[in-house]
């Protein structure tokens, strides 16, 4: 225990992405079906204290950088208090960082709370600004809630604030600079997402997919583009808008994967280890921690886990090869 999660390709990992519930307030068409998922069974949600004791096994290890996703996180009633004990927690590699990815709908509710428990950052998912859009994406009216949402986030101060979008062909791609510009007065830096064969309604078509250069293209219409140096392991890529003091970020997880620099794993709202967003193979802590055994006995055994989750990681994604298989999971019961 307390060594490194360094995998056979000798990456360090010190990000750890929790997903807090399956659940949504809302229903983005190319995440979830209209009816939701089947959910996950309740009793095998983990608790607030079998997520910290994960986090604190994987703090130990070296794990500094713990993202609160989902689902929606916002709709775990336990979120504060999640938020407190996991910034909390210390780890020998450098300082804890607590951030969050959230469809925005609650934060005008808990954000001073949040903040005040300890998260330090913040990403928002905002795909169009345009309200008969959003209802038909989401399949929910509640453009203005997340926009309040939004704003909350700007009062509070957690920087750089990350708004999140996913291209998508026919839907949002006509608008991109203009979330580019909604993020820039809101103090936001908006980041766009290549979309991921993920859905669970398995449509993704590379061919309709909209690019990294697409995106590119569309923004040097309205600005001068100059790539920023210094990727490091980021998966954004990014570049300023003529030369001034705003950035776009391109997430290009499929026309540029970025695995070979990935620093994450993944902890699914039941308990399962995953190296990979798109990995098939899952690594089960329920029974351990539901076992009767001496705390000291369970860590150990949650450790075990955890590196045999990390021995087993792939190389990359590997989306290109004929042999690619999308994981049953949808994106909202892996975490973002
Ligand atoms: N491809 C890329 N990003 C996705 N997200 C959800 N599904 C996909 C996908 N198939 C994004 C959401 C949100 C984050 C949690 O993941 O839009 O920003
Ligand atoms: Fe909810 Fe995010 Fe999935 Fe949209 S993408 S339905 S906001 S979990």
């Amino acid at each position: 225990m307390g060594q490194p999660l360094v995998d056979r390709f000798a990456r360090v990992h010190r990000d750890l992405r929790i997903s807090l519930t399956d659940r949504c307030s809302l229903r983005c068409t190319y995440c979830m079906p209209e009816q939701g998922n089947e959910w996950l069974a309740r009793q095998s949600i983990l608790t607030l204290d079998e997520i910290v004791e994960v986090a604190r096994v994987a703090a130990a290890s070296g794990i500094t950088t713990f993202r609160l996703t989902g689902g929606e996180p916002l709709l775990r009633t336990d979120i504060v208090e999640i938020v407190r004990r996991l910034a909390a927690l210390e780890s020998p590699a450098g300082p804890i960082e607590i951030a969050m990815t959230t469809n925005g709908i609650r934060l005008p509710e808990v954000l001073p709370d949040l903040v005040d428990a300890g998260l330090a950052r913040l990403n928002i998912s905002l795909d169009t600004i345009d309200r008969e859009r959003f209802h038909a994406l989401t399949r929910r009216d509640r453009l203005d809630d997340v926009l309040a949402g939004v704003r909350a986030a700007q009062l509070a101060g957690l920087r750089p604030l990350k708004i999140n979008a996913v291209a998508m062909r026919g839907v949002n791609d006509g608008e991109l600079a203009d979330l580019v510009a909604f993020a820039i007065a809101h103090d936001a830096q908006m980041r766009f997402i290549e979309q991921m064969p993920l859905d669970a309604g398995h449509t993704w078509d590379r061919s309709t997919m909209v690019t990294r250069e697409e995106i590119l293209a569309a923004l040097s219409e309205r600005w001068a583009l100059t790539p920023v140096p210094g990727r490091g392991g980021a998966p954004a890529e990014q570049w300023r808008l003529d030369d001034g003091p705003h950035v776009v970020g391109v997430i290009a997880s499929v026309t540029a994967p970025f695995c070979g620099a990935c620093d994450r794993m993944r902890l699914t709202a039941d308990g399962q280890l995953r190296n990979c967003l798109f990995s098939i193979d899952e690594y089960d802590l329920l029974p351990v921690l539901r076992s009767e055994v001496a705390p000291s006995e369970r860590a150990a055994d949650v450790d075990r886990i955890l590196r045999n989750c990390i021995a087993g990681k792939k190389a990359g994604h590997a989306i290109d090869d004929p042999s690619f298989l999308q994981p049953a999971r949808g994106m909202n019961a892996i975490g973002g």
